[in-house]
């Protein structure tokens, strides 16, 4: 929703100052002004002496924190706040989630959602922080269970630490996004950080386009986050992305995205693989043993009464479903590494490495 931006900074205003804070970031900055400090967050904390509201400002070299009291010092001191030109404003709190962006023409776009889980003060000591909480209400309206919550928390904390810093301009490619849990949760992440950052998500299937475009319009980002279907070596996307992602991308299509990303010329690639179903049926076609149960004294008699040879070795290694699999998985990721070896150019070659590094999990030591 556009709302006239001083309307908009009021109720940011009451939600900072407000007992059910739970936190708030502002970052980013409006048409041609600059603020003082690159990014503010603000939250309520509990000290000794009771409650404050915890500021900490970064100027791009290093955070600043202070703790004021509530009442008229914390007045004071949001009110400075406010009076920035940030681009963005994130606020949590114990009943909603509000982000208000600052429109190039000054207005403010403001989307709301519930928050569903209860805020605290927060102690010093926190057991945990996430890059975006599995309670935030974005899962509400995207979905996805424990697991792909924190997979993609995981996935992001790779990209704050191989992005880093954050330009204040990014655009972004999710190829193979499925249900988007990760492009949205990229949006959600970079532009609560301050990034300009528009993302597009690219899928095969048409009706993963429909419903993810039909969720950006609720979530009151569709200007910002569009959906393409395509494959992930033709889709049209009409921007030549910085950052390039992939999550589970079937088979072999995480190739396909490595490849996509370094005809882009992106400047980061963030991969991680799913299955190895390509190499498990080109090795199932080799006539080796591919259901056998697992006998460990058979594999050792084997390996014991015949001289080693790596034929037989591979037999022994397929006669156990669980080294079957462990082999296969990382037989993926070896062939990825002696093609990218053998890539014709050095830069191509560079970037395969940098975005392989950054993706913990299936990159070979040393390489
Ligand atoms: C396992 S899902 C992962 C979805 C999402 N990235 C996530 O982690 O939640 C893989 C998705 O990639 C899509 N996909 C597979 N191969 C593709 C290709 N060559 N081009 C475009 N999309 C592809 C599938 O349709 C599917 O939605």
């Amino acid at each position: 929703m556009v709302r006239p931006l001083d309307d908009a900074l009021a109720e940011v205003r009451a939600l900072l100052l407000d007992p059910g804070l739970t936190r708030a970031v502002a970052a980013g900055r409006r048409r041609g002004q600059v603020p003082s400090v690159v990014r503010a967050e603000v939250r309520p904390v509990t000290l000794k002496g009771g409650t404050r509201l915890q500021i900490v400002t970064n100027d791009g070299a290093r955070p600043h924190t202070r703790n004021v009291v509530p009442g008229p010092e914390a007045g004071a001191a949001v009110d400075a706040l406010l009076a920035e030109p940030f681009g963005n404003w994130h606020v949590e709190t114990a009943d909603a989630t509000v982000q208000l962006r600052v429109t190039k023409k000054g207005e403010a776009q403001v989307h709301r959602a519930a928050a569903d889980r209860p805020a605290e003060p927060e102690a010093h000591d926190r057991a945990k922080e996430y890059l975006l909480e599995p309670g935030d209400p974005l899962f509400d309206a995207i979905g996805g269970n424990a697991a792909k919550r924190r997979q993609v928390d995981a996935f992001l904390r790779a990209l704050a630490a191989s992005v880093s810093p954050l330009p204040e301009r990014l655009r972004v490619v999710d190829l193979g996004c499925g249900n988007a849990y990760l492009t949205f949760a990229a949006y959600r992440y970079l532009a609560g950080q301050g990034v300009d950052v528009d993302v597009v998500g690219v899928d095969v299937r048409e009706d993963q386009r429909r419903r993810n475009t039909e969720l950006a319009e609720r979530l009151g980002c569709a200007d910002r986050v569009r959906f393409v279907a395509g494959t992930i070596a033709d889709a049209e996307v009409d921007f030549q992305p910085d950052l390039v992602l992939a999550l589970h991308a079937c088979d072999t299509a995480t190739d396909e995205a490595l490849a996509r990303a370094v005809r882009w010329e992106a400047q980061w690639v963030l991969a991680a693989p799913c299955c190895h179903h390509d190499i498990a049926a080109q090795l199932r076609g080799t006539g080796l043993p591919s259901r056998t149960r697992c006998s460990p004294g058979r594999a050792s008699s084997a390996s014991a009464s015949r001289t080693s040879s790596p034929t037989r070795c591979v037999r022994v290694c397929s006669a156990c479903a669980v080294t079957r699999s462990r082999w296969w998985s990382s037989s993926t990721p070896a062939t990825r590494r002696a093609t990218c070896c053998s890539a014709p150019a050095a830069r191509t070659r560079r970037r395969l490495r940098r975005s392989a590094r950054s993706t913990r999990g299936w990159w070979p030591s040393g390489a």
